[in-house]
C-alpha cells in the first residue's frame, strides 16, 4: 500500500507541480518556540510501543504533544490472531504511557479495507450470522478493552475507492454489504458509548471526486441513524500540493457540522517535481503547507476542532522513511528534524495556532 500511496503522491505532486506560484525564498527564522501543546487545540501524534525505549523521542512527545494514535497496535493485525483470540500487550503500554503522562489516547483503527483479519475471519467468511457475530464481537473486544481510556476511534479507516469512484471492494463489505460502515459505528458506541467515534480517510485535499464520495457515505451513516461523531482527513501530502487545497478541503469536510480530525499530517519532500529541490525551498514549501493546515483548522467552530495529529514525532520517526523506496532515506516529512529540533514547519505551525 505505500508504495502504491507513494506512487499516488508522486503523481499527485508532478499535476501540482506545473502550476505552482513562486513562494517567497525566505524562512521565518526558527526561534525559541514554544511547545506544539500550547496550541489552542488538541496536537497529536502517532506512538510505536518500541519507540518509548528512546528517551530522546519519549521527552519530545510529552514535551511537545498533548493526544497520541497507535501507529500500529491497535490495528487488526497487531492485534487479532489466528485463533481468534486478542494480543493487547503493545496496545496496553501506549495505553498506558498516555494515561500515566496525561496524553488523550485516540484508538486507530477497529475496521480497515486493507486488514482481512487473516485465518480468524476467514473461517466465517461467507458465514452469514457468523461473520456478523464475529465482526460485532472484534468490534466490542477491542473498543470495549479502552472504554473510557480512549477519547475517540477511528471506526472505519480508507472505504473510499483510490480513484474517489464508489468504495473498496473487502471482506467487511464482501460480508456485510456497505452497510459494514454503519454497523461497525453501531458496535463501536456499544462498546464505548462516550468516545466519538470517526470515518477517516486520505487524499481528500488532492482528490475532490474522493473527498465527494467520502462525504456522501458520511451522510448516508449518519441517515442511518449510526452514531458518526467526527470525520478524520489523513493529510498526507507532498510539498508540490498547490496552495489552497488543503483549506477547500477542510471547508468541504466541516459542511456536516462534526468534529474535523487533520489525523495524520505529514509532509513528503522527496517526491517532487521541483527543479531544485534545495532544502531552503523545501522547507519554505512544507512550512506554507503545514501553516495552511493549522489556519484551516483554526478557521473552523472551535466545536469542530477536534485534533491535529501529525503522523511521527521526528523525520526519523516517519513510516516514508521506513518506505521500500530509492528515496525514503532521505524524506523530510515531520515537524522536527532527525535530532529533534524544530524545522520551519513548526514554527508555521504555531504562528497559525496564533502561538
Ligand atoms: C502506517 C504506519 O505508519 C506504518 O508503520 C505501517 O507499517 C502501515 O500503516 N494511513 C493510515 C495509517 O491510516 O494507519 C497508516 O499507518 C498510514 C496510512
Amino acid at each position: 500500500m505505500k508504495l502504491t500511496r507513494r506512487a499516488m503522491i508522486g503523481s499527485t505532486l508532478a499535476l501540482g507541480a506545473c502550476k505552482q506560484p513562486a513562494r517567497s525564498q525566505t524562512i521565518a527564522p526558527v526561534a525559541a518556540l514554544a511547545p506544539l501543546r500550547t496550541a489552542p487545540f488538541p496536537v497529536g501524534v502517532c506512538l510505536q510501543a518500541g519507540q518509548l525505549a528512546d528517551p530522546a523521542l519519549a521527552s519530545l512527545l510529552v514535551s511537545q504533544f498533548s493526544q497520541v494514535t497507535p501507529e500500529w497496535e491497535m490495528k487488526m493485525e497487531a492485534v487479532l490472531k489466528p485463533d481468534g483470540t486478542f494480543g493487547f500487550t503493545a496496545a496496553d503500554a501506549i495505553a498506558a504511557y498516555a494515561a500515566t503522562n496525561g496524553l488523550r489516547l485516540h484508538g486507530h483503527t477497529l475496521i480497515w479495507y486493507s486488514q482481512d483479519g487473516g485465518e480468524a475471519f476467514a473461517r466465517v467468511a461467507n458465514g452469514g450470522e457468523s461473520f456478523r457475530n464475529a465482526y460485532r464481537n472484534y468490534i466490542l473486544g477491542v473498543a470495549g478493552r479502552y472504554r473510557g481510556r480512549a477519547a475517540a476511534w477511528d471506526v472505519v479507516n480508507e472505504p473510499v475507492a483510490e480513484d474517489g469512484e464508489g468504495f473498496r471492494d473487502c471482506i467487511w463489505r464482501r460480508n456485510l454489504g456497505m452497510d459494514y460502515v454503519a454497523h461497525a459505528f453501531r458496535h463501536a458506541q456499544e462498546a464505548d458509548p462516550g468516545a466519538v467515534l470517526f470515518l477517516n480517510d486520505y487524499n481528500l485535499e488532492t482528490n475532490p471526486k474522493k473527498r465527494r464520495t467520502f462525504l456522501m457515505l458520511a451522510e448516508q451513516v449518519l441517515k442511518a441513524g449510526a452514531p458518526l461523531g467526527g470525520l478524520g482527513t489523513q493529510t498526507h501530502l507532498s510539498v508540490d500540493v498547490a496552495p489552497g487545497a488543503i483549506k477547500e478541503a477542510v471547508r468541504d469536510l466541516a459542511s456536516l457540522g462534526l468534529p474535523i480530525h487533520i489525523s495524520e499530517l505529514d509532509v513528503s519532500t522527496t517526491s517532487t517535481r521541483l527543479m531544485q529541490p534545495d532544502t531552503l525551498r523545501i522547507n519554505t514549501q512544507q512550512a506554507a503547507l503545514v501553516g495552511e493546515a493549522v489556519e484551516a483548522f483554526m478557521s473552523l467552530p472551535p466545536q469542530q476542532r477536534y485534533a491535529i495529529t501529525v503522523w511521527g514525532v521526528r523525520d526519523i520517526d516517519s513510516w516514508l522513511r521506513r518506505a521500500e523506496t530509492r528515496t525514503a532515506a532521505t524524506e523530510r516529512p515531520l515537524l522536527f528534524d532527525d535530532g529533534g529540533a524544530p524545522k520551519p514547519a513548526a514554527s508555521a505551525f504555531l504562528k497559525a495556532a496564533g502561538r
